[in-house]
C-alpha cells in the first residue's frame, strides 16, 4: 500500500479508509489487551495514533516497538475515543522496519536538555522540538526565495572560496592545498603562495556582498543565500562559524530604500512563519512558557506568538548612532555602571547589550540604527557629507541584538579608492570591486540578514546552536 503521511492524514481526517503509515515511535503504552503507540514521520508536530490488538499481532514484533524503532502500520482510521487528536489508525498488518535497542538508544519519551540533544545531533531530528524547528528553517529558506521571486530579484551563486575579505575583518578560514609541513617559501622568507591551488592566497567567504554588487551593476535587484565563515573567536549563543547569509543588493536604492526593503522583508518572513508554521509556533511557544514558569513575572519574555504579532504591528524605530549614544550615554545601566562596556564617548561601537537596551528597555520595539562612524565600519559604505559617517544600518530586534548589518555603498570611484587605500587593503584584489564604479557607476545599497538570528527570532529559541542541523563553533565541528 502506498504510505500516507501523517500530516496528510490528520488533514483529510477520512474516517474509514484503509492506510500504511511509516515512521518512528514516539512512544508505546501497553495494557492487557491493547497497545498504544504514539507515531511521529517528521511531516508534523503531531503524532498519529496507532492502537494494535496485542492477542492479535505476533509478541516478538510487538515487544520490537520502542521508542526510536522505525515501523510501518496497515490499518483502518477510525475516530479517536481517547487521544489528543480526532483519528487514530487501528493495526491490521505490523512491519519492524528498523528496531532501536532500548538499552543503546538515547532518547526517552521524555523531556531531554537542549545541550544534550546537541550532542547528539544525529537523532536531534527525531524531537518534536527540532522537528518543529526543522520545518520552520525550511518554511523561511522558501519565503526568502519568494519574496525575492514576487520583487522582481534574481538569485545570485556568490563564490565560497574567494580572495578578498570582505568586511575587512580577519576573521577568515584558509583555504589550501599546501602541506603545512612543508610550506613553499619566497626568497624572502614568506609563503609562497603561488604553489598552492588557486596560484594565489584563498579563504573561506565572510560574505558575498563584493560578488553580488556586481551583479547588481546590470541586474539591477539581486541576492544571494549562501554559507558565510567567520573564524571569530567569539562562543556565544548568537554566533557561529559557519552560517546562513541572506544578502540583497539593489541598483538605485538609498539608504531610505534599503531600510524600507528590510523591514518589509522581515515582516513578510515572520508573518509567513505565522501563516504556514502554527502549530509548530504553538509548540515552541507552549515550551517557552513551560520553561519560564519558574521565572519571577517580571523577567518573563513575551509569549512566543504575541511577540511575533508585535513586530509586525509596529514600525520600527529609525534612530541615528548618534542619538543612540545620547541616549546610552544617560541611561540607568550606564550611569549605575551596569554595562560591561559603558558608554564614554562618540565612535564607542556597540555592543549587544547596548543593542538590547535600545530595543528592549528604550523605544520597546526594532530599532534601526543609521549613521555610524567610519572607523567601526566596513570600507565601502557611502561615506557622509559630514566626513566622519557613513550610511550604515544595522536592524536590531529584542533577544538578538543585530539581525541584519547593511548600507548605502560608496558608488564614487575615487572616495572609494582613498578609503581603500587609508586602509592597507591591497589595491591589486579590488580592481574588479573597483571597476563597478569605474564602469556605469550608480547609486546602490543592500543589506546582510543573519539566516539563524532570523530563526533565534521566529523560533523563540536561546541558542543560535538549537537553530541550525549541525553547528559549528570553536572547538566543535563534529558530525
Ligand atoms: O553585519 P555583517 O558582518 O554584514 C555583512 O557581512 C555585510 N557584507 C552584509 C551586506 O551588507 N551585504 O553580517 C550580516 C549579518 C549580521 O547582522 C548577523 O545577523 C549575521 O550576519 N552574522 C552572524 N550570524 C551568526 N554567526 C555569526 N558569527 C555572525 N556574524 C554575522
Ligand atoms: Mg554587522
Amino acid at each position: 500500500m502506498k504510505r500516507t503521511e501523517i500530516k496528510t492524514l490528520l488533514q483529510e481526517n477520512a474516517v474509514g479508509v484503509e492506510v500504511n503509515v511509516r515512521g518512528w515511535v514516539r512512544t508505546k503504552r501497553a495494557s492487557k489487551n491493547v497497545a498504544f503507540v504514539a507515531l511521529n514521520d517528521g511531516s508534523t508536530i503531531h503524532n498519529i495514533q496507532i492502537v494494535l490488538d496485542v492477542n492479535v499481532f505476533d509478541k516478538n514484533d510487538l515487544a520490537k516497538i520502542t521508542t526510536g524503532a522505525a515501523i510501518s502500520v496497515d490499518g483502518e482510521v477510525v475516530a479517536s475515543q481517547g487521544s489528543v487528536q480526532s483519528i487514530e489508525i487501528n493495526a491490521k498488518r505490523l512491519e519492524i522496519l528498523g528496531e532501536a535497542n532500548p538499552d543503546e538508544y538515547p532518547l526517552q519519551p521524555k523531556k531531554h536538555s537542549l545541550e544534550f540533544l546537541r550532542e547528539i545531533a544525529h537523532l536531534r531530528f527525531r524531537s518534536s522540538t527540532f522537528g518543529a524547528i526543522t520545518r520552520i528553517r525550511h518554511s523561511m529558506i522558501f519565503a526568502v526565495h519568494q519574496y525575492f521571486t514576487m520583487h522582481g530579484f534574481f538569485n545570485i551563486h556568490t563564490p565560497i572560496i574567494t580572495g578578498s575579505d570582505a568586511e575587512g575583518a580577519g576573521e577568515m578560514f584558509h583555504v589550501s592545498t599546501l602541506d603545512p609541513n612543508h610550506l613553499p617559501k619566497t626568497e624572502t622568507g614568506e609563503i609562497d603562495y603561488s604553489k598552492d591551488f588557486f596560484g594565489k592566497e584563498t579563504n573561506l567567504t565572510v560574505s558575498g556582498q563584493l560578488e553580488v554588487e556586481t551583479a547588481m551593476a546590470g541586474m539591477s535587484k539581486v541576492y544571494t543565500f549562501g554559507p558565510t565563515f567567520r573564524a571569530e573567536n567569539s562562543n556565544t549563543s548568537r554566533h557561529l562559524a559557519e552560517f546562513w547569509m541572506i544578502e540583497p543588493e539593489v541598483a538605485f536604492n538609498d539608504l531610505i530604500d534599503n531600510m524600507d526593503l528590510a523591514e518589509d522583508f522581515l515582516k513578510y518572513l515572520i508573518q509567513y512563519a505565522l501563516d504556514h508554521n502554527s502549530d509548530d509556533l504553538q509548540f515552541l511557544s507552549n515550551r517557552l512558557q513551560e520553561e519560564e514558569k519558574g521565572k519571577p513575572e517580571d523577567q518573563r519574555s513575551m509569549e512566543l506568538i504575541e511577540k511575533l504579532k508585535f513586530v509586525l504591528e509596529n514600525e520600527f524605530a529609525r534612530v541615528t548612532y548618534t542619538e543612540a549614544i545620547e541616549i546610552l550615554k544617560n541611561s540607568k545601566p550606564n550611569k549605575k555602571k551596569k554595562f560591561q562596556y559603558l558608554i564614554e564617548e562618540w565612535g564607542a561601537d556597540l555592543q549587544s547589550e547596548h543593542e538590547r537596551f535600545l530595543v528592549e528597555k528604550h523605544f520597546q520595539k526594532p530599532v534601526i540604527l543609521i549613521d555610524y562612524p567610519a572607523s567601526i565600519k566596513a570600507f565601502y559604505m557611502k561615506q557622509s557629507e559630514d566626513g566622519k559617517t557613513v550610511r550604515a544600518m544595522d536592524v536590531l530586534f529584542p533577544q538578538i541584538g543585530e539581525i541584519i548589518g547593511g548600507s548605502q555603498r560608496e558608488e564614487n570611484y575615487q572616495k572609494l579608492k582613498r578609503r581603500i587605500t587609508e586602509l592597507g587593503i591591497p589595491e591589486k584584489e579590488m580592481w574588479w570591486y573597483l571597476d563597478t564604479r569605474k564602469f556605469g557607476t550608480v547609486v546602490h545599497s543592500g543589506f546582510g540578514l543573519g539566516f539563524e538570528r532570523l530563526m533565534l527570532f521566529v523560533t523563540g529559541m536561546g541558542n543560535i546552536r538549537d537553530v541550525i542541523p549541525f553547528p559549528r563553533t570553536p572547538q566543535n565541528a563534529e558530525f
